[in-house]
């Protein structure tokens, strides 16, 4: 969750380190620190507080060095404060470290500390790292060029849970050292320089070639070079990925907020992902070789997920099995992994996760994999941690998504499941014909009728100025506009703080309608015309006991006592959501401008949960 950065160059760090940062804020951001090595002595600089803080400290400016380590917090263990915040020192500041994920054992490995002399000043897990870097560099008494990373990995044996880390040591000046293990980090290849980072959008600007670290591989770098090892210490060869995205992505240009920016960057995050996929008609998946007999063993499909991408996993079920007529179970990870799901061979399970580095969807992929389910990754992150373990991965191509609320990653990850449920049915050849030809040309349509919503928001605007001092709100549909739902009602709680719930219409009555009474606000979301009757009928008891409401359709619906309808174009129902997202991720958006909150950081959030 946390957000790190390093550089080790010939140019001043800090401000390279600090800027690349405020890229990453979106992972945490309740404290930052840097760690500059200053003629051979390490400088910490850190307080709690956002990245911007960082230039207001006493000495950062002066700081010259042109090696350094960086890190934004998303506190777990110990509150924000300057003591935990990181880079950490060992107890003879000779190493400095920044860590992202937690370490499970380092009450344990503290004591043992301790009992060895050393003395702890933060509450975090942290601080154990540099402690036993330090007591592994002691205890060695070999004095060659690969003491330090030997430290380093004795180090990463002792520890259990997931880290990224950086280190730097006041024993080797000129070098830097770092390790993974479920966390991501990526290193970037520059020309007598090399910066690192969690996620890509950090250093786009810096160079697109990058280097992707496995678990438990160590990466040696210097200014000119990177070497890499192996848990042996064996050197191994990496090569560097090319990377397509402009940096311009990472950037907000001319919009207020990123949020705003990756709304209107739809239609083309649309278009991109469909990219070739669906050229002449014909659906094609280069990284797929499924077979018309691996798809008819197939028992079931699971697919899995976290937050945003797990509601556009409910928007798939429905189409995969009215299209292969293959039983589809949508799970949430952090629940999948606990329950012992049943699956075998003959289980296809498939995991979306727009930053591809999410820890409980990775570890309900490594746990079908055990069990000898095929497993397929959806990711929008090239090289994410994800695509390293699953046996097929493509990917959305939305570009960066820096606003921690996901707006365009769902889109594309809606159209995505989509183009993969109807490369399943061609060769399946269990569906109508028709209905998979329509779907076809309506997904090439998508990237317009998205437009089409952007152009005109008057009327959004407008209600969102009404009901921004709501405390609750509710969300409701049938079929795909309660998926529909249920990602409204969460973009509405994560960026305005009101309290929301998506609910199938039909249910209402089974409880929440209790809760209904004079001005509560509801939106109601109709695209699926076999529905519309019984839908309205459902307003109707609501607006009958005093409720507000909002309508969101693609069908000539009479107002009967609504407060605003919002037209949509028409479109496929099994695709609708791609179109009635539009106007609650902006609902969204403008409700949490009006309350005057951070949209793009909102409180105790993180884009990319690398914690359980
Ligand atoms: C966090 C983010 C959500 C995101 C979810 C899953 O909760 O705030 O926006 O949907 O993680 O992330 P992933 O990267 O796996 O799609």
């Amino acid at each position: 969750m946390c957000g790190i950065v390093g550089y080790i160059g010939y140019k001043k760090a800090s401000p390279i380190l600090i800027q690349g940062l405020t890229r990453l804020e979106y992972r945490g951001y309740d404290s930052a620190g840097i760690a500059v090595m200053e003629q051979n002595k390490i400088e910490v600089k850190k307080d709690k507080g956002r990245v911007n803080n960082l230039y207001k400290l006493d000495g950062v400016e002066e700081l010259k060095g042109t090696i350094g380590i960086a890190h934004t917090r998303w506190a777990t263990h110990g509150k924000p404060s300057k003591e935990n915040s990181h880079p950490h020192l060992d107890n003879d500041e000779q190493f400095a470290v920044v860590h992202n994920g937690i370490i499970e054992n380092y009450n344990e490995l503290k004591d043992d500390l301790i009992k060895e002399g050393y003395h702890f000043i933060s509450q975090t897990d942290t601080e154990v790292v540099p402690n036993l870097i330090n007591y592994y560099y002691k205890q060695d008494k070999q004095e060659d060029s690969l003491k330090l990373l030997r430290a380093v990995k004795n180090t990463c044996m002792k520890l259990k849970g997931s880290f990224a880390l950086e280190i730097i040591s006041s024993k080797e000046p000129e070098n830097m050292i770092v390790v993974r293990k479920d966390s991501p980090l990526v290193i970037g290849k520059g020309h007598g320089e090399n910066y690192i980072a969690s996620d890509i959008p950090a250093i786009l600007s810096y160079t697109k070639d990058f280097y992707f670290l496995n678990d438990y591989e160590f990466a040696y770098l210097s200014r000119d070079e990177v070497r890499f090892y192996d848990m042996e210490l064996n050197e191994i060869k990496k090569s560097t990925k090319s990377i397509e995205w402009d940096s311009q992505g990472a950037e907000k240009g001319e919009f207020e907020h990123f949020m705003l920016k990756e709304i209107y960057e739809q239609p083309r995050a649309i278009r991109e992902t469909i990219g070739t996929r669906l050229s002449n008609l014909k659906v094609s998946f280069d990284e797929l070789n499924f077979t018309k007999e691996y798809l008819e063993n197939i028992n079931r499909i699971y697919i899995v997920a976290c937050g945003t991408a797990m509601h556009a996993g409910i928007v798939s079920k429905n189409l995969f099995e009215k299209l292969c007529k293959i039983p589809v179970e949508v799970d949430i990870a952090s629940e999948f992994r606990y329950r012992n799901p049943l699956i075998d061979e003959k289980t296809l399970t498939i995991y979306i996760s727009q930053s591809g580095e999410t820890a409980d969807t990775i570890a309900a992929l490594k746990l079908a994999k055990e069990k000898g389910a095929k497993t397929l990754a959806i990711t929008n992150v090239i090289g994410s941690s994800i695509t390293r373990e699953a046996d097929y991965s493509i990917y959305t191509h939305a570009g960066p998504e820096i606003a921690v609320a996901s707006t365009k990653a769902y889109t594309s990850q809606v159209t995505i499941l989509a183009l993969i449920a109807i490369y399943c049915a061609e060769i399946l050849e269990r569906a109508d014909m028709n209905k998979i030809e329509a779907l076809k040309a309506d997904l090439l349509k998508l990237p317009t009728k998205v437009d089409e919503i952007l152009k005109d928001t008057t009327q959004i605007k407008k209600f969102a100025k009404k009901v921004y001092k709501e405390k609750d709100m509710f969300f409701l549909g049938r079929g795909v506009d309660y998926a529909v739902s249920l990602e409204g009602s969460l973009k509405l709680k994560e960026i305005s703080y009101i309290h929301s719930e998506g609910y199938a219409s039909g249910e209402l009555k089974h409880g929440p309608i209790a809760l209904i009474d004079t001005g509560v606000t509801v939106i109601a979301t109709i695209t699926d015309k076999e529905l519309v009757e019984k839908s309205i009928s459902n307003i109707q008891e609501v607006i009958t006991r005093g409720a507000k409401i909002l309508v969101i359709t693609n069908q000539n619906i009479e107002n009967k006592g609504f407060e605003t309808i919002i037209k949509i174009p028409q479109i496929s129902t099994e695709i609708s959501p791609v179109l009635s997202i539009v106007p609650l991720q902006i609902l969204a958006y403008y409700i949490s401008k009006e309350k005057g909150l951070d949209v793009d950081k909102p409180r105790n959030l993180a884009k990319s949960v690398t914690v359980e």
